[in-house]
């Protein structure tokens, strides 16, 4: 499985910068399920891996989160930290947003945070990465803690199945085409004793497969 470098992912997503949001098309549907099911209004604090141009978090600042919880994103993008911080400037006594190496959010404290997310950027980590951080996400949620996920998936019928093979081609072949995103199966990285599956659906949008998962930590 080809993935980016951090190296590589940083220079990728400092090109892109706020073009991403364009990609809600597509992505809003997987983030919706996530949202609707994550109880985001019982959380306290929410730490974010990814957190791009800060979309999601303002999304959760406006519409979800109680008047004092807490927010922290990385972002391996010093790009995208920028334009996270222009975005939630007017929260910017709650909300904290870092640039990264890459690496597993291995500084933070254990059992700090309630909820655990990230939208579309699993599925352009390393196998390894990914479980990296899934490590780090059950070490740093509180017990009881949601991991919330959401990210490019294998399609579910014929026609989606070939546009996400299509995807997993091109990524193969020119990984920064596509940003490094390849469609993945979440699933078997979270199947595990350590997190009990709370909710996982496909939905996909012209085309494009998306899944959801929401997972309480064990
Ligand atoms: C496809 S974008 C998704 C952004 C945002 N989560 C969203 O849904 O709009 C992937 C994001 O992950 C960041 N990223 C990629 N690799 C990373 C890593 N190893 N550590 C932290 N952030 C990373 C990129 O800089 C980019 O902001």
């Amino acid at each position: 499985m080809v993935s980016l470098s951090h190296e590589q992912a940083r220079r990728v997503y400092d090109r892109i910068g706020s073009f991403q949001d364009s990609q809600a098309f597509y992505e809003d549907k997987a983030v919706e399920l996530l949202l609707r099911n994550g109880r985001f209004e019982e959380a306290e604090s929410v730490f974010e891996f990814g957190c791009g141009t800060g979309r999601f978090a303002l999304n959760l600042f406006e519409n979800y989160l109680d008047d004092k919880a807490k927010y922290c994103g990385h972002d391996v993008s010093p790009e995208m930290v920028r334009l996270a911080n222009e975005k939630l400037a007017s929260y910017s006594n709650r909300a904290t947003v870092m640039l990264t190496v890459g690496g597993a959010p291995g500084a933070e404290p254990g059992e700090a945070y309630d909820r655990f997310v990230s939208n579309y950027v699993f599925d352009l980590l390393s196998d390894e990465d990914i479980k990296a951080v899934l490590v780090e996400a059950h070490r740093i949620l509180r017990p009881e803690g949601i991991l919330c996920l959401s990210g490019l998936s294998t399609g579910a019928s014929l026609p989606t199945s070939l546009i996400s093979g299509s995807l997993g081609l091109i990524q193969s072949l020119v990984p920064s085409l596509v940003g490094g995103c390849r469609p993945i199966d979440l699933m078997p990285y979270v199947e595990n004793p350590q997190w009990k599956i709370e909710f996982h659906e496909k939905v996909s949008a012209f085309g494009v497969t998306s899944e959801c998962v929401i997972a309480r930590r064990v």
